[in-house]
């Protein structure tokens, strides 16, 4: 992008004040500013500035909106020299700013910028005939229609070097233009044929039924799936331990084990004397029972050589602290046991009262349940099956009656917590 300076002092007029529509039009935008925050107001300022001054923006001008905002005048040209937007230079009836960031770049602004560059010259400069100047900027925000380009207030888009120099013929000649795509393209829809989202169970429920169903069995929802889905858990680790033994890695990140090395198991089983948890050793005694020297891998030592009761004891004690396997948390599969033992509507029964359901919702005419935040169309059906259809059953439930339902559905304390029949008593009431 071209350095950002202003005009030579040759082309800047002597002075810049707005005109009296203008200053009005300019105190109305100050004032929607609260009082010590007027600089708020700079950059709409300097666009009408620019706008009156033929559509690009003199020193006096930016001087001229700095003393209205009390601004420091270095402050509003920082301003007006960062943004693209304001053009600090003379510009041609027709000013073009042409998008060269990498998605337009890509889609052929390159090409574009060639055709410019060949018409009119180099950027910053007007055509000799003064209808046209241009200049290359930053993304436009028109990326998925590039490449494009921004002529005065307008964007044109999908261009072509072709639709490029038509677009400016057409313009000089004071002929109708075409504003945005230059293909015909409605908005930023797909180029080509349309190949994404094209999915019919994306629109009508069915997916997002399924995610449902799924989400519900893994969370216990159906205890079956349930059950079947952690013995297929079990099954894989199991198959991948067998096919992968290896230890994990012990620089990963975790502490590494290490074998403790003065433990009384180990120094009875090296023949050495055998010293207590307590750390209270009994000096001149034998090394460990057979037994400790099977268990930690040593060689076996005869009970015999065990001189005192006392160093059998710390032994032992010793054997059971180091042999005794650790405790093994329960197996995931012994819960999912228990549940399978248990119906859906057995677990209910043990946690409230089921609640009385109609046959048949009345008139034919069940309400949509899933209005209810938290029912989605799998439960919907669900309590239909109970026998709920109507949001006045619901907002009548008791608490043992949520208790079942809770239970029933595998949603334990959901109910109370979404307000279900909060919600339904809402509901009954607008129906009513
Ligand atoms: S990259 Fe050109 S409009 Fe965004």
């Amino acid at each position: 992008m071209a350095n950002r300076r202003l005009a030579p002092a040759a082309e800047q007029p002597e002075s810049f004040a707005f005109s009296p529509e203008n200053a009005d039009w300019a105190r109305g935008q100050i004032e929607k500013y609260p009082e010590g925050r007027q600089a708020s107001a700079v950059i709409p300022l300097l666009w009408k500035a620019q706008e009156q001054n033929g559509g690009w923006l003199p020193q006096k001008a930016i001087e001229a909106v700095a003393d209205q905002l009390g601004m420091p005048h270095i402050r509003v040209l920082e301003v007006a020299t960062f943004y693209t937007m304001f053009a600090l230079e003379p510009v041609g009836r027709f000013w073009i700013q042409l998008c060269g960031t990498v998605p337009c770049d890509s889609c052929g602004a390159r090409e574009l910028k060639q055709t410019l560059h060949d018409r009119l010259g180099p950027q910053g400069h007007v055509s000799a005939d003064g209808n046209f100047s241009w200049l290359e900027v930053e993304c436009l925000g028109a990326c998925c229609n590039a490449p494009m380009v921004q002529i005065n207030q307008d964007y044109y888009e999908d261009l072509t070097p072709q639709s490029l120099n038509t677009l400016m013929d057409d313009l000089a000649a004071g002929r109708p233009v075409k504003i945005g795509s230059q293909t015909g393209r409605t908005s930023s829809e797909p180029k080509d044929s349309i190949n994404t989202l094209t999915d019919p169970t994306l629109f009508d429920g069915s997916r997002v039924g399924a995610w449902r169903k799924r989400f519900e069995q893994t969370q216990g929802g159906d205890d079956k799936g349930d059950a079947a889905v952690k013995k297929d858990e079990a099954a894989s680790t199991e198959a991948r331990a067998k096919d992968d033994p290896k230890p994990a890695q012990p620089d990963a990140g975790r502490a590494t084990e290490s074998p403790a090395v003065d433990a009384p198991a180990q120094r009875a089983a090296g023949g050495e004397t055998p010293v207590k948890a307590d750390g209270k050793g009994t000096p001149g005694v034998s090394p460990a029972s057979p037994q400790v020297a099977d268990q930690v891998g040593a060689p076996k030592i005869s009970d015999g050589a065990a001189k005192t009761a006392a160093d059998k004891e710390a032994v032992e004690d010793d054997v059971t602290l180091r042999t005794e396997p650790p405790q093994q948390p329960v197996a995931s599969g012994a819960d999912d046991a228990v549940h399978e033992e248990q119906s859906p509507e057995e677990r209910a029964n043990a946690a409230g009262t089921r609640p009385t359901g109609i046959e048949a919702a009345r008139d034919n005419r069940p309400d949509d349940l899933t209005k209810i935040k938290g029912i989605g169309p799998v439960n919907n059906r669900r309590l239909n099956d109970l026998g709920v259809w109507h949001f006045d059953q619901i907002a009548a439930w008791s608490a043992p009656e949520i208790a079942w339902v809770g239970a029933y559905l595998a949603f334990p304390g959901r109910i109370d917590r979404e307000d279900w029949v909060g919600q339904a008593a809402v509901l009954a009431g607008k129906k009513g």
